[in-house]
Order: C-alpha cells, then sequence, then structure tokens
C-alpha cells in the first residue's frame, strides 16, 4: 500500500497531556472557578485519547485497503495522500469553553467528534465521492453526519465533504464506537482551503487587505471549480471514470449506544 500519510501531531505523549491538563485543573491560567478540569478524570482524558487513535487509524487504513484496491482494479489511485491528527488537549479545551461546556471526558465525548480527524485529498471529484460512498457502506461503520460542502459550499468559498463516521475500536473492555471527523476533498480545493486559512489566522492584517484577499479568493475557488469540473471531464473521457457524484447520507445512531 502506498498512500502518502501525514500525520500532524506527535504520537500520544502522556506527561505531557498530564501537564497540559494539570494546568487547568488550576486557577493559574485565566479560567474562572467551574471552567477547571477535574483533576480525578486526567487518567481517562489519556485512555479517551488512546481511543480515538485507535479509531483514526481504523479509519485511515480502511482508506488505504480501499485505495490499493482502486489501484489494483482499475490501475487507479483515487486518494492523493492522507493526513491525520489528533486534537491537542489547548484545542479540546478551547473548544468546550467557546462553547460554554464543562470541561469533563464526558462533556468531550457527548460533544466534540472531530477530536480525530483525517483530511483524504483526491486526485478528482468523482474520486473524494466514491471513495466516501465506499467507507460508508462498510458494515461495522456508522456515519453520523455528512456535511457536503462541495455542492453547497461555504459563503467564503469553502468546499470539501465532511462525514463524521463512527467506528468501533476493541479494547479489553469490548467495543467502544468512536467518532472521526473525516474531510475529503480534492487537490484545487485544499490548496484553497490552505491559503485561506493563512489568510484567516494572520490577525495583524489591515481590514481592507483582508476583505480585498478574502474577495479575491472568493473568484479563486469559482475558477478553480471550473477548470476542475474541466479535469474532471477529462478524466472521465480518456479513463472512462464513471461519474460519481453523490454524498453519503448519515444513519439513524446512537452514539453512547
Ligand atoms: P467546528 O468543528 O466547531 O468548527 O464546527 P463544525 O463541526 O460545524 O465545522 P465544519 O464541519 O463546518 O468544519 C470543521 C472543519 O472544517 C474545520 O475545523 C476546518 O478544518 C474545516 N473548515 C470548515 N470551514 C472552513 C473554511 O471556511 N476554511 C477552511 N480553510 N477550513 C474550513
Ligand atoms: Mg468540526
Amino acid at each position: 500500500m502506498g498512500i502518502v500519510i501525514l500525520d500532524r501531531h506527535e504520537r500520544i505523549n502522556t506527561s505531557e497531556i498530564q501537564a497540559r491538563l494539570e494546568k487547568a485543573t488550576k486557577n493559574g491560567n485565566g479560567a474562572g472557578v467551574g471552567t477547571l478540569f477535574p483533576r480525578e478524570q486526567i487518567d481517562e482524558f489519556i485512555d479517551m485519547m488512546q481511543v480515538y487513535e485507535g479509531a483514526m487509524y481504523e479509519i485511515s487504513t480502511k482508506l488505504e485497503v480501499l485505495d490499493s484496491e482502486f489501484h489494483v482494479h482499475f490501475s487507479h489511485d483515487p486518494i492523493h495522500h492522507m493526513e491525520r491528527r489528533l486534537k491537542s488537549v489547548n484545542s479540546i479545551l478551547g473548544k468546550l469553553q467557546r462553547r460554554k461546556l464543562p470541561l469533563s471526558t464526558e462533556a468531550i465525548r457527548d460533544n466534540l467528534f472531530d477530536v480525530a480527524g483525517i483530511r483524504v485529498i483526491c486526485n478528482y471529484r468523482d474520486d473524494v465521492y466514491s471513495v466516501a460512498n465506499y467507507l460508508s457502506s462498510q458494515s461495522d461503520i456508522q456515519v453520523l453526519r455528512v456535511k457536503d460542502y462541495i455542492k453547497n459550499p461555504k459563503p467564503n468559498g469553502y468546499r470539501s465533504l465532511h462525514v463524521i463516521y463512527a467506528v468501533p475500536v476493541f479494547l479489553s473492555t469490548g467495543e467502544h464506537y468512536t467518532p472521526v471527523e473525516v474531510q475529503f476533498r480534492t487537490i484545487a480545493m485544499d490548496y484553497w482551503a490552505s491559503l485561506e486559512h493563512a489568510l484567516r489566522y494572520k490577525s495583524d492584517l489591515p481590514d481592507a487587505k483582508f476583505s480585498e484577499h478574502s474577495q479575491t479568493l472568493l473568484d479563486c475557488a469559482r475558477s478553480l471549480q471550473n477548470i476542475e469540473t474541466q479535469m474532471q471531464n477529462i478524466h472521465r473521457d480518456i479513463n472512462g471514470a464513471p461519474q460519481q457524484e453523490e454524498a453519503p447520507t448519515s444513519q439513524a445512531f446512537d452514539p453512547k449506544q
């Protein structure tokens, strides 16, 4: 199997997680009373991260297997590369605080579906939909949520297909269905999203410059979409590739089961 996988995080480092959480159990980081992480949940948090990591590996292995099957059967590699990451302790706590949720392992489990994340960068739009659909139809995983920003781009021009899967992770205590957020996109969508992300986090930019660049980016998104459609059509024509434009649908599923 030959997909390039970029790991955007360090492997779980127990002592570092512990240190960060310890900090969040104290009042010294600007957090008010009631917004501290419970000390007695530190071990549980670490165990939980290990489960999220397992879920992320389960999904990325499934994607590698699919890609290699396409390669063998159709001499076509739908996946260009993948990136995966576990959310950092600080981003997890920050997101809970932004959403005014309690800092606890239960709040994470019940509300944050992007602790484990995979980005699947495909060559063509057809590949995005076919890989997402093949993965979604596998009997051991559940589709919790689908957001098709390809069919319905965000107002800023952002396009990608977001699917939240729940995948079983088998531990000594049994199987634990764990959510993983997968962002499927083409190379062009990824290229665009990287620059837009960089612009959004460039806080020292004057407002006028920011709006000017945002407008240009919106134009770029439209141009890229056109280019992509034209190239997609050439690809379909010369390689006899079938059209794939339907996103998976989510299933009724109770993640707490
Ligand atoms: P949050 O996860 O809390 O942001 O809300 P949500 O679950 O409704 O988010 P959504 O599914 O819309 O997007 C989640 C992720 O997609 C973000 O963390 C980004 O990685 C990516 N994303 C969404 N919108 C944009 C965008 O406008 N620009 C870029 N560059 N990335 C985006
Ligand atoms: Mg999200």
